[in-house]
């Protein structure tokens, strides 16, 4: 029987061996030490940056500077175990965005989840004419082609440079979910739907800007097979989310890993989030009382 070996996904200059993103998860889901346990495996580990400084003592006085600090213990935490590699998710919508931004490129993780909104334009204190030469490479996540092309096109336009990869999140995804409610099981924003949408607008930039840009597909990824099934429709890669939490190594609590091991599917339902989005849940006492 020959064995075919599961592709690389190289972003940018980096290569990961396996092709899997674990993708950031607040608020303290995804820090250091579930980051560097998959990049140890060769995977794509992720800080997630919502909330982060909630443990930092000045957390409700100095909001932005706890926040910046406790990244930055992470950051380096993470390099210090493991010689993999480490991205950090940041949300567009996020008041700090650019403080945490300014961070990640300060520790050159090697890349930088932009999700949550357009990430249309960037801190003016990075070199936004060189973006290319920075060691950190730049992936927003988006949930659609459109979206997608927006980007792409400012990006082009205004910094003469286009991101290094794009994930596309899908409707099955855990948390926050960027879709209309009655979108969410309409077969045509479907992830197998979504992913080639996104896949064609990229594809331009890769020959303007001569290289390859990985569409990574996201949202409902749990197996092997679902890992294969959207490689073989033209995914780069795969990022997922709820398959990390209930691990040894993710930074959650153990009532929180508890609760998802606990969940039977009926469980899980669609919350109106108060971030004015749809949002995926696990009902329990709290989802009950608010
Ligand atoms: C508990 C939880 C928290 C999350 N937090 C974030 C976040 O802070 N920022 C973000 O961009 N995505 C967040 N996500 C989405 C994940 O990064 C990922 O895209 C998603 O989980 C993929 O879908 P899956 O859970 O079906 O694998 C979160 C997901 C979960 C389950």
């Amino acid at each position: 029987m020959s064995s075919k070996k599961i592709p690389a996904l190289r972003i940018g200059n980096w290569e990961a061996e396996i092709p899997i993103v674990q993708g950031g998860m607040g608020v303290g889901i995804s820090l250091s030490g579930l980051a560097s346990a998959v990049a140890n495996t060769g995977g794509i580990g992720v800080i997630a940056t919502a909330g982060i400084g909630m443990f930092e003592p000045d957390h409700f006085t100095n909001f932005k500077a706890a926040n910046k600090r406790a990244l930055r213990k992470e950051i380096q935490k993470a390099k210090a175990n493991t010689n993999g590699l480490i991205g950090v998710n940041i949300m567009v919508a996020l008041s700090d965005f650019d403080e945490l931004v300014e961070c990640s490129v300060e520790e050159e993780v090697n890349m930088l989840f932009l999700g949550a909104g357009l990430p249309i334009r960037l801190p003016e204190t990075l070199p936004l004419d060189k973006l290319g030469e920075l060691p950190t490479k730049f992936v927003p996540i988006v949930s659609s082609g459109k979206a997608a092309k927006l980007i792409f096109r400012s990006w082009a336009k205004h910094f003469n440079h286009v991101p290094d990869a794009v994930v596309v999140e899908g409707p099955l995804a855990g948390g926050h979910l960027g879709f209309k409610r009655e979108h969410l099981d309409d077969p045509d924003y479907s992830l197998e739907k979504l992913l080639p949408e996104v896949i064609a607008a990229v594809k331009p930039y890769e020959e303007q800007f001569n290289k390859d840009i990985p569409v990574i597909a996201a949202g409902g990824i749990y197996t092997g097979a679902d890992i294969h099934k959207f490689m073989q429709l033209g995914a780069g890669g795969v990022q997922m989310g709820t398959r990390f939490v209930a691990t040894c190594e993710c930074d959650a609590s153990g009532v929180f890993k508890d609760a998802y091991l606990n969940c039977k599917k009926e469980d899980i339902v669609i919350i109106d989030s108060p971030v004015g989005l749809p949002g995926r849940a696990i009902r329990d006492k709290f989802l009950k009382r608010i």
